[in-house]
């Protein structure tokens, strides 16, 4: 989605906020832009496509850059196309004002019929075009910059992240932000506002998180947050990142999808890190002390988008087994708006890699307001989710940068796996020993990990160009597979744009099925658990029809499937065996977008936070 960095200090901000923008390319673009003021007055350098076409026009631009303030920009279009004309920074009618916007004003077009009554015209099909001219058009009555930019943003309704520069205050940033990410950066005499804290990291750690009804004024040397309703100034803590400008980096992989898989042993070691009490047989959560639905609740409910839905429905059998408490799975953008039925007795669960996405926002508000304690498993310190929910426990992946979710899949399961044994001794489900049998295995998983993921790797490169030649695929399982074969389908398709479904594999022959002829392919993932018999079964009914059967199995239970090739699970004990399918799954994904000459990590129209519903 689209990304903000803007400076202002003592260096040339044209540098720096080209470097910003590199950062923020992961999240997913379409358009850039730079805008700054040189002697008085306002230059902005748009371009459409990708940041390289932004830079040709930058440098071959015969005027120095020197100023040392300025608004970049990558925007991932909402309203209007992928154009110069709509990509940010815009400038307002008069020119004495330019921003740049993440987010949607959903009544732009009331404003902008009332703009257009008093004259103003618009070059772009933008909202934010909109929301520029109104702070200018506030400034004609308002004392200065910073109440004219209250007043506006106090008529505009929607999400958003602004920032804003005035050409009468050229080092001077203002910024606000309502149900999407805004981040400064508090450095040495230079300060920086973000969407995202890796674009500013190479320069400083320490942050200040704006929350929402806020504003803030940026200046080399200060910064200072104000409340929205009344202007009134507010301390602010200064928080540290601990993320490092390394991690952010591909670390000589070719790309951050590929950097991403091979981390897992590490983030598992990271995401179990202090939470394992081997010896005395339990999960250490402090996350969950002094509440008592936090303790022992009496219903969960898992709401999430995606790849982190798909990890809700991955834990969920495990919190309803060994927890023994009932729990549902939701798609945040359905359970906000359907209206459901909640009772404040239950523990909702929200899971989301960035923490910004904004359909899992809203359920927090939705689960709220009808009295439910809400529990964040997050990965990015202080976002927005870890700052609404009532509890967080950090999911510690490090930053992901690829579009396609990995390695945060892999910490959120881990997490979902703790909550469960954690869950399973409040409720006296397990034993003391099955609960330290199940821990001692989860320990050593990492180890087991990183000695298998070389081979997995050249076996799925064999795998993926197989996959990558059908032109439909179905992905199934049963159980906990299933919710790894929704994750499979979803990595492949997002990556290689080939037609790819998953079905729970008992569901085949209530309809699907009617599609299996030789060129539809199947990929079946039968683990040699309590479900394999079933799966095995409901391949028998493929292959009896013809259809082309790829097997990721365990080396014994697989030989008896008729499939063309098998990827072989190693040997994990159950549960675990989904933290081995799960690698298996995204280098088949990887290795079929790389053969197939996609961009494995910014895959065309997909963004990395959607922060737009
Ligand atoms: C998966 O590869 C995608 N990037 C996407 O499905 C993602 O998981 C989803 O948008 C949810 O994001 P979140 O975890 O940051 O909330």
């Amino acid at each position: 989605m689209c990304g903000i960095i803007a400076y202002t200090g003592y260096q040339a901000a044209t540098p720096i906020i080209v470097e910003g923008l590199r950062r923020l390319e992961y999240r997913g673009y379409d358009s850039s832009g730079i805008a700054f003021v040189q002697q008085g007055q306002f230059r902005c350098i748009k371009a459409p496509g990708k940041l390289n076409a932004l830079v040709d026009k930058l440098y071959a631009n015969p005027n120095p850059m020197l100023a040392t303030c300025g608004l970049g920009h990558t925007r991932w279009a909402t309203h209007g196309a992928p154009s110069e004309a709509n990509a940010h920074p815009h400038i307002s009618n008069d020119r004495k004002f330019s921003m740049v916007h993440n987010g949607i004003i959903e009544n732009y077009r009331e404003i902008k019929a009332e703009l257009t009554s008093k004259g103003y015209k618009f070059f772009s099909d933008t909202d934010t075009e909109v929301l520029l001219n109104l702070i200018a058009e506030c400034r004609k009555t308002a004392p200065d910059n910073l109440s004219a930019f209250q007043r506006a943003i106090k008529l505009a309704h929607g999400t958003f992240a602004l920032v804003l520069l005035c050409g009468d205050e050229p080092d001077t940033l203002y910024a606000t932000r309502k149900s999407a990410p805004l981040i400064a950066g508090i450095g040495e005499h230079e300060n920086f506002v973000s969407s995202d804290v890796t674009a500013f990291l190479a320069y400083t750690r320490k942050v200040i998180f704006p929350d929402e009804g806020e504003l803030i004024r940026i200046t080399p040397n200060t910064c200072t947050v104000f409340k929205l309703d009344n202007l009134a100034a507010i301390q602010k803590e200064t928080q540290r990142i601990e993320w490092d400008a390394q991690s952010a980096q591909k670390g000589g992989f070719k790309h951050f999808m590929l950097k991403e898989i091979c981390e897992q042993p590490a983030v598992l070691r990271s995401a179990l890190a202090g939470r394992l009490d081997l010896a005395g047989g339990r999960v250490v959560l402090p996350e969950l002390e002094g509440l008592k639905s936090l303790k022992k609740p009496e219903r969960i409910r898992i709401i999430a988008c995606g790849t982190s839905y798909n990890a809700g429905l991955w834990g969920s059998s495990l919190l309803e087994q060994w927890g023994n408490i009932p729990c549902t799975v939701e798609i945040a953008s359905e359970f906000r708006y359907r209206k459901p039925l909640l009772s404040a007795k239950e523990l909702v669960i929200l899971i989301s890699q960035s923490g910004e996405t904004a359909d899992t926002l809203a359920a927090v508000k939705v689960a709220k307001s009808a009295g439910c304690v809400t529990l964040g498993l997050c990965n990015v310190v202080g976002s927005s989710l870890a700052r609404e929910t009532d509890r967080v426990i950090y999911t510690q992946a490090g930053p992901e940068i690829s579009v396609a979710s990995t390695k945060a899949l892999c910490s959120q399961m881990a997490l979902l796996a703790l909550l469960a044994l954690y869950w399973a001794r409040q409720t006296k489900t397990l034993s003391g020993e099955e609960i330290q049998k199940h821990l001692f295995h989860f320990e050593q998983l990492a180890d087991l990990l990183e000695k298998e993921l070389p081979e997995m790797r050249e076996e799925a490169k064999d795998f993926a160009v197989r996959a990558a030649s059908a032109r439909n695929i179905f992905f199934l399982g049963r159980g906990r597979s299933f919710a790894l074969a929704l994750e499979g389908a979803l990595k492949f398709k997002e990556l290689s744009y080939v037609h790819a479904e998953a079905y729970a594999a008992g569901e085949m022959k209530h309809g699907p099925i009617a599609l299996i002829d030789p060129e539809f392919l199947t990929i079946a993932i039968a683990p040699a658990d309590e479900m394999f018999a079933k799966t095995f079964s409901n391949i028998e009914e493929i292959a009896a029809r013809s259809g082309p059967i790829l097997a990721i199995a365990d080396k014994q239970g697989g030989k008896n499937i008729r499939s063309e090739q098998q990827l072989n699970i190693p040997r994990v004990p159950e549960p675990f065996t989904g933290f081995a399918i799960l690698p298996l799954l995204q280098l088949l994904s990887y290795e079929a977008a790389t053969y197939l000459g996609k961009d494995v990590d910014q895959p065309r129209n997909l963004a990395k936070s959607v922060t737009v519903e």
